[in-house]
C-alpha cells in the first residue's frame, strides 16, 4: 500500500540513517525541506523530497511508470492527483513532523489522585504526601482494587488522548503494583497496549517505585522480592523491556539500586533511572556505571553529573512537566547541552507529579522554562526521547526505512510556532505506521 502525502509546506526533522541521537551542537538544527512530498510504503517512510525536484514530472513518485495525472509543471496540485494504488494526502501546506516520542510515562493506572492535588495547593509537597502514605502507595492501592480489565479501559483512554495529540511512541512504567501479582498485572496490561494500539509502546519494570504497604519498614526485603521474585518472573514472560529505580531521597538508596540492576543485568534487562528529583541522589552514577539507557528527571544536579554523563551511552532526560505541577526546579538542559551532551525530554505523565502526556507543552517548557530554542527542544522531543526508549533506530525523524509516524499540521509560519503558541490546535492529522488514527 502507498500512500503519498503532498503540498507539504515544511518537512521537518529529517536526519541520516545512522543518527540514533543528537548531542551538543547536534541539536541546534532541524533539517527541513519546503514545499515537499513524502511516501508512505507498507507503513514505512519510502521516499521522501522537494516538489520542486519534480516539477518537469510530477507523476514520478505516483507511480513507476508514468501516468497521466496532468499536472506538469506546476509545483503544487491544486486538487487531488489521481493515479493507481496510491492514496493521497493532501498536507495543505502545513507541516508534516515525526510524531514526538514520549520515553518515560506512568500512563497505566487506575483512577486519579486529584485528592492530593488539594493537598499540594494547600502547601504540602511531593514527599509529604508520600509520607503520609499517598502518593505511590495510594495509587497502589486503587490498581490493586481494580481488574486487568478495567486497568486497560482506563489506560486506553490515556493511550488515545495521548495519541490524538501526536504522540507515536510511548515507554510506559510498571510501579503502581508493588507485590508480585500487581506488578505483572501492570505490565500484562502493558503488553495487550502494544498489541492493540498502533503506538509503539515499550514496557518498563519499575517495581522498586516504592516500598510496598506490606513490607513497610523493611525495605532491604522488599528489594529482595524485587530481585528475587517479581524480576523471575517478569523476565520469564518476557514482560518488560527495560528495569527502573527510583533512586530518591525517602525512597530507594544507591545500594538497592545497585542489587538491583546487577540481578536485571543477568536477564539481560537494560536499566533506566529514576534520579535526582528529590535530592542529588547518586542515581546517575550508577545508571552509567550499568550503561542505563537513559537517566530521568534530573532536577537537581551538579557538575559531577554532568562529568558521570560525558562520554556514556545514557541519555540525560528531563521532565519539564514534572517541574511544572510540583514546583521544582527545572533541569538544567542548557548546561548539559553547553557542556557537548545529548538532552531529552518527556512528559513522565503520571497522576501524581505530572497529569499530562502533553508533549507539545513538553516542548514548550523546554524553550520557555530550560531556554532550549525552539529545535534543541523539537530534537529533544523526538530523536532524543527515540534513543532514551531504543527505538531510534525505527522512530523520531524522518529517515527513508523509518517506521511513518507523522504528525500533520495546519499552516504554520514556523518551527518555532509549535511551542510558542503551545495551546493553538494546529495538528491536523496523526498518522501512525503509514495510517491515519482519526
Ligand atoms: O516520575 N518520581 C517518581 N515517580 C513518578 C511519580 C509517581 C507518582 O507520584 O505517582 C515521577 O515523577
Ligand atoms: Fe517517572
Amino acid at each position: 500500500m502507498k500512500t503519498i502525502i503532498y503540498n507539504i509546506g515544511t518537512l521537518a526533522g529529517i536526519l541520516p540513517a545512522d543518527v540514533k541521537r543528537l548531542e551538543g551542537s547536534q541539536m541546534n538544527d532541524v533539517k527541513c525541506i519546503e514545499n515537499a512530498y513524502l511516501v508512505i510504503e507498507d507503513g514505512i517512510i519510502a521516499e521522501y523530497g522537494s516538489w520542486d525536484g519534480c516539477k518537469n514530472d510530477p507523476c514520478r513518485i505516483l507511480t513507476d511508470t508514468p501516468s497521466p495525472c496532468g499536472q506538469g509543471g506546476s509545483t503544487v496540485f491544486t486538487t487531488a492527483p489521481t493515479a493507481v494504488n496510491a492514496e493521497f494526502i493532501d498536507a495543505q501546506g502545513g507541516f508534516v513532523m515525526p510524531a514526538f516520542c514520549d520515553s518515560h510515562t506512568h500512563i497505566v493506572y487506575a483512577g486519579c489522585r486529584d485528592g492530593e492535588f488539594r493537598d499540594k495547593i494547600a502547601g504540602l509537597s511531593y514527599e509529604e504526601i508520600a509520607a503520609r502514605g499517598g502518593g505511590i502507595l495510594n495509587s497502589a492501592d486503587l490498581l490493586h482494587a481494580t481488574s486487568e480489565d478495567e486497568l486497560y479501559e482506563q489506560s486506553m483512554v490515556r493511550v488515545r488522548e495521548i495519541m490524538a495529540m501526536g504522540t507515536g511512541a510511548v515507554e510506559i512504567k510498571s510501579g503502581y503494583g508493588l507485590t508480585v501479582e500487581d506488578e505483572l498485572k501492570m505490565l500484562r496490561v502493558i503488553r495487550r497496549i502494544k498489541e492493540t494500539a498502533p503506538i509503539t509502546v515499550r514496557a518498563n519494570f519499575l517495581g522498586a517505585h516504592a516500598v510496598g504497604r506490606a513490607y513497610k519498614g523493611r525495605q532491604s526485603e522488599y528489594v529482595d522480592l524485587v530481585c528475587n521474585e517479581m524480576l523471575p518472573r517478569v523476565a520469564a514472560e518476557g514482560l518488560a523491556d527495560f528495569v527502573d529505580v527510583f533512586c530518591d531521597a525517602g525512597f530507594f538508596t544507591v545500594e538497592d539500586t545497585e542489587k538491583i540492576l546487577s540481578k536485571a543485568a543477568e536477564y539481560g534487562i537494560t536499566p533506566k533511572i529514576h534520579a535526582n528529583e528529590l535530592e542529588v541522589s547518586g542515581g546517575v552514577q550508577v545508571g552509567v556505571k550499568y550503561n542505563a539507557l537513559s537517566v530521568d528527571h534530573l532536577e537537581m544536579t551538579t557538575d559531577a553529573e554532568i562529568e558521570a554523563l560525558r562520554g556514556s551511552v545514557t541519555m540525560p532526560t528531563m521532565l519539564p512537566g514534572c517541574s511544572f505541577f510540583l514546583g521544582i526546579p527545572f533541569g538544567r538542559a542548557k548546561d548539559y547541552i553547553e557542556a557537548g551532551l545529548p538532552v531529552a525530554l518527556a512528559s513522565d505523565y503520571n497522576p501524581g507529579s505530572s497529569p499530562s502526556g502533553n508533549m507539545r507543552f513538553v516542548m514548550a517548557l523546554g524553550c520557555i522554562r530550560m531556554r532550549l530554542t525552539p529545535e534543541q527542544s523539537f530534537n529533544a522531543c523526538t530523536i532524543n526521547t527515540a534513543y532514551a526508549m531504543g527505538v531510534s533506530d525505527q522512530l523520531g525523524s524522518i529517515t527513508v526505512g523509518k517506521k511513518a509516524n507523522l504528525i500533520i499540521t495546519k499552516p504554520l509560519p514556523s518551527l518555532a510556532f509549535i511551542p510558542y503558541s503551545h495551546q493553538t490546535p494546529i495538528i491536523e492529522k496523526v498518522i501512525l505506521n503509514g495510517t491515519d488514527i482519526a
